[in-house]
């Protein structure tokens, strides 16, 4: 399976967020990636359910909402209601996560499990069996445009072969934050599945089927010797 692609709305013009959701998917974006915080369990807000419903009206890819909040339990159903495909809640938020991932499941969609850089894989051990994606963060979540923390390759493939060591080679293995050409082919070749990207996508005023197209580049030799 080729890397997939998810794009990060947190740096996208918000003045002209459908236009630049529709350029993704033109330039082959996989997944569209929402940002979901609550300036709590990180000191930053964002968006919410409203802003999730209307890229769902400008899109057919998979809607990815990335959960940064302390109480994720209260949001799911909006999140669902409003389109979104998969719901991926904190470890560091939720005492009983594995009731959280029934949840998600029951409300018939993907359930992901992130990871802040400061945790350890081993917190998946028991319920790497009931999920759809994990999700590596490779920066302290909070903002976009931060440079991706050195070694997070390592805890990748320590995720890869923990996911391997229960059977659950299938489960998505995503990285998210600071992910762009210098860093891509690190995480891929440590078995990374979907890269998101933010600022290397929407930033700069660069173009983004340009910014799509490169960081494909980058990944693309060593998913061939991966494979
Ligand atoms: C960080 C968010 C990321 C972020 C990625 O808290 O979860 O999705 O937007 O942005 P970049 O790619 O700019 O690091
Ligand atoms: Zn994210």
């Amino acid at each position: 399976m080729p890397l997939k692609i998810a794009p990060s709305i947190l740096s996208a013009d918000f003045t002209r967020l459908g236009e630049q959701v529709r350029a993704a998917e033109q330039a082959g974006a996989d997944w569209i990636h929402v940002d979901v915080m609550d300036g709590h369990f990180v000191p930053n807000l964002t968006v919410g359910p409203a802003v999730t419903a209307a890229i769902r009206s400008v899109t057919r890819l998979p809607i990815d909402v990335h959960l940064m909040v302390e109480n994720p339990d209260e949001h799911l159903q909006a999140f669902v209601d409003a389109g979104a495909d998969s719901l991926t809640v904190h470890v560091e938020a939720l005492p009983h996560l594995h009731r959280t991932v029934h949840r998600i499941h029951q409300l018939g969609v993907r359930a992901g499990v992130a990871l802040n850089p400061a945790t350890p894989v081993e917190t998946l051990t028991e319920i790497a069996g009931d999920l759809d994606l994990v999700l590596v963060m490779t920066v302290d979540p909070g903002f976009g445009g931060q440079d991706f923390i050195p070694r997070s390759g390592e805890k990748v493939a320590r995720m890869a072969e923990l996911l391997g060591r229960r059977g659950q080679a299938g489960v998505e293995l995503e990285v998210d934050g600071g992910i762009r050409s210098e860093t891509v082919a690190e995480v891929v070749a440590a078995g990374a599945t979907v890269a998101v990207a933010g600022s290397a996508i929407f930033g700069d005023g660069g173009d983004i089927g340009h910014n799509i197209a490169r960081l494909r580049a980058a990944a693309s030799p060593v998913e061939r010797n991966r494979r």
